[in-house]
């Protein structure tokens, strides 16, 4: 498989998360129009879809309907635009780029771009309750009740709450991997799992390979979101640069320094890819994607 192959897998998948998002969130005419269009302008144009190319290739490996993988992909990726939303809200992280745009409560008010995340966090469980994700409703309600462990205390929001709650404290590196496993890894994880279980087989070995695979990933993601902090540019990123450092965060780079902190992503982008090794020639999205999570510039 050539890299150009993998390019064009990518931006297909991309393109076709943005239509199913852009069917998926109410017209910004629609009442109350201020909220729908601030809803619009977190999730739609912008952002690199990894939660929803990973869904995607997950599904690949358990042959799942393309259709079902779109609604799971829309599901992530606005459980992650809402995260972002109140990830950037003065109260937590006070950030006023993402995607090279103004933030939500920059471009709208704090309380607009409350209710954005509020709404969008709904309209992600919404979707995956009206598609139809597997013949067997006790399937489709494993797979909701998957998400939204993901996104809650014990997961996502889990995380951000051990995010703030270590800002300016030196911490363990143990206890930095539980916050970044949360924080990011849960989301990243049910992603591929999601995906998988579009699909037919439930085989638990397929899974269990899939769940060892996206739980390295996870922190691997959130490792090199560090790095690229502390040593991108705001242009590159669309996000301002150097916020880790300023708002005294802990991250793998300031409790490792860079050249650890980049042997550790080398090092997970390895075992991540030994988690797919018995999924054989099926799972070579899968691994096209850890290697690009590693190599991206943003
Ligand atoms: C940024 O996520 C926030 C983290 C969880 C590290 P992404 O880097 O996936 O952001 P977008 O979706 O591409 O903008
Ligand atoms: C964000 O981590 C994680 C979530 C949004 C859940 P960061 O705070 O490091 O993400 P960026 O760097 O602002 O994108
Ligand atoms: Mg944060
Ligand atoms: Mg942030
Ligand atoms: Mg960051």
């Amino acid at each position: 498989m050539t890299e150009s192959d993998y390019g064009a897998w990518m931006r297909a998948i991309q393109l076709r998360t943005e239509q199913a998002l852009a069917n998926c969130l109410p017209e910004s005419g629609i009442v109350p129009e201020r909220l729908h269009e601030a809803m619009r302008y977190a999730v739609l144009g912008g952002g690199k879809r990894v939660r929803a190319l990973l869904a995607h290739a997950a599904g690949l490996v358990t042959a799942a309907p393309a259709e079902r993988l779109d609604a799971v992909a829309c599901a992530v990726e606005l459980i992650h635009a809402y995260s972002l939303i109140h990830d950037d809200m003065p109260c937590m992280d006070d950030d006023v780029l993402r995607r090279g745009k103004p933030t939500v409560h920059v471009q709208y008010d704090e309380a607009t771009a409350l209710l954005a995340g509020d709404a969008i966090q709904t309209l992600a469980f919404q979707v995956l309750a009206e598609s139809p994700l597997d013949a067997a409703p006790a399937n489709q309600l494993a797979m909701i009740g998957l998400l939204a462990r993901a996104a809650g205390s014990r997961g996502m929001a889990g995380g951000q709450a051990i995010d703030l709650a270590a800002v300016g404290k030196s911490i363990s590196l143990p206890e930095l991997e539980v916050m970044h496993l949360h924080k990011t890894g849960a989301l990243i994880r049910a992603s591929v799992l999601l995906g998988a279980r579009c699909g037919s087989a439930h085989d638990a070995s397929v899974l269990e390979s899939l769940d060892a695979f996206g739980k390295k990933v996870g922190l691997l993601f959130q490792v090199v979101d560090d790095i690229l902090d502390a040593q991108s540019d705001t242009a590159t990123l669309g996000k301002t640069a150097g916020k880790d450092a300023e708002h005294n965060k802990p991250t793998y780079v300031s409790l490792l320094g860079m050249t650890d902190a980049r042997d550790m992503a080398e090092n997970l982008l390895a075992d991540a890819l030994d988690a797919l090794r018995p999924l054989g020639a099926a799972a070579s999205r899968l691994a096209e994607l850890a290697e690009f999570i590693v190599q991206r510039r943003f």
